[in-house]
């Protein structure tokens, strides 16, 4: 049985888990004795990663509608229904940033495919299993990672901020509709932090500048613990009420 104080047997799943914050998440929470299931597109670095963690790797691309069902019953299968679920996985449209009006619609739709219909299928595809932790008094959470251009207007990250802007607000409305049944949504902003992304996006940023991903995976998992908290307080099974 899993304390109330610590990770340990919680069944954690996270998108993009071989770099930048997915990576520094699988690990903390691997640590931290959770059981952890992780998704990436490159086949070597999941291998590399789940040997190196001892986690549970799974290849797949959550922007892709076919390679949904095949990664939530990875997922399923492995962790027998995850209780935390990290839409972490992330495109960033065109590479280089480019003005809306120079914006390809195909990266346009890339960035939505991954970063607003990726969450929200794999989310659905593990809803039932989300729920039912919550009806088990274990808590649920899906945390969907953000970021300051969701509410921000900036320059050339029209279809990044645009794709984040409705995660969020995905992620708000999801909340309100599941809370009384005890599945918890979150809408986390980590901050800019050196990643491979960071340098992807802004190359002439000087990364000694930024967070690192591991503390803002720190932050991440004490919102974590904190909702799974109060959802398990809020949220009493009906069999266990007085
Ligand atoms: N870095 C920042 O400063 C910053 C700031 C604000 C918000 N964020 C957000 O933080 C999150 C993590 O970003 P990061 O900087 O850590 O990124 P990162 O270092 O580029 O890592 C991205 C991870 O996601 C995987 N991935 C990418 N596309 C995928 C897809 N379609 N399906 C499955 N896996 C995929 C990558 O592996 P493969 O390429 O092998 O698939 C990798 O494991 C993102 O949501 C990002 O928007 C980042």
């Amino acid at each position: 049985m899993r304390s109330e104080n610590d990770f340990e047997g919680l069944r954690v799943a996270i998108t993009g888990g071989t770099s930048g914050l997915g990576l520094a998440l699988t690990r903390l929470f691997a640590r931290s004795g959770a059981r952890v299931a992780f998704v990436a597109r490159t086949a070597a670095a999941v291998e590399r990663t789940a040997q190196e963690i001892g986690a549970h790797g799974i290849v797949g691309d959550v922007g892709r509608k076919d390679d949904i069902y095949p990664i939530a019953l990875q997922i399923l299968t492995h962790l027998g229904g995850p209780d935390v679920l990290v839409n972490n996985a992330s495109s960033l449209g065109p590479v280089p940033l480019a003005l809306l009006s120079d914006t390809e619609c195909e990266d346009l739709e890339q960035a939505l495919a991954v970063n607003v219909l990726g969450a929200f299928r794999l989310t659905r595809a593990l809803f039932g299993a989300l729920a039912a932790s919550a009806r088990d008094g274990r808590g649920a959470v899906v945390v969907n990672i953000s970021s300051d251009a969701a509410v921000a207007a900036y320059p050339r990250w029209g279809a990044y901020g645009a794709s984040k802007a409705a995660l969020r607000h995905l992620t708000a409305i999801w909340d309100k509709e599941e809370k009384d049944d005890g599945v918890r949504f979150l809408s986390l902003d980590p901050g800019d932090m050196d990643t491979p992304l960071h340098a992807l996006a802004s190359p002439e940023t000087d990364p000694s500048t930024l967070k690192p991903p591991e503390d803002a995976a720190a932050e991440i998992a004490e919102a974590i613990r904190a909702s799974l908290r109060h959802g398990r307080e809020a949220f009493r099974p009906v069999g266990s009420r007085a």
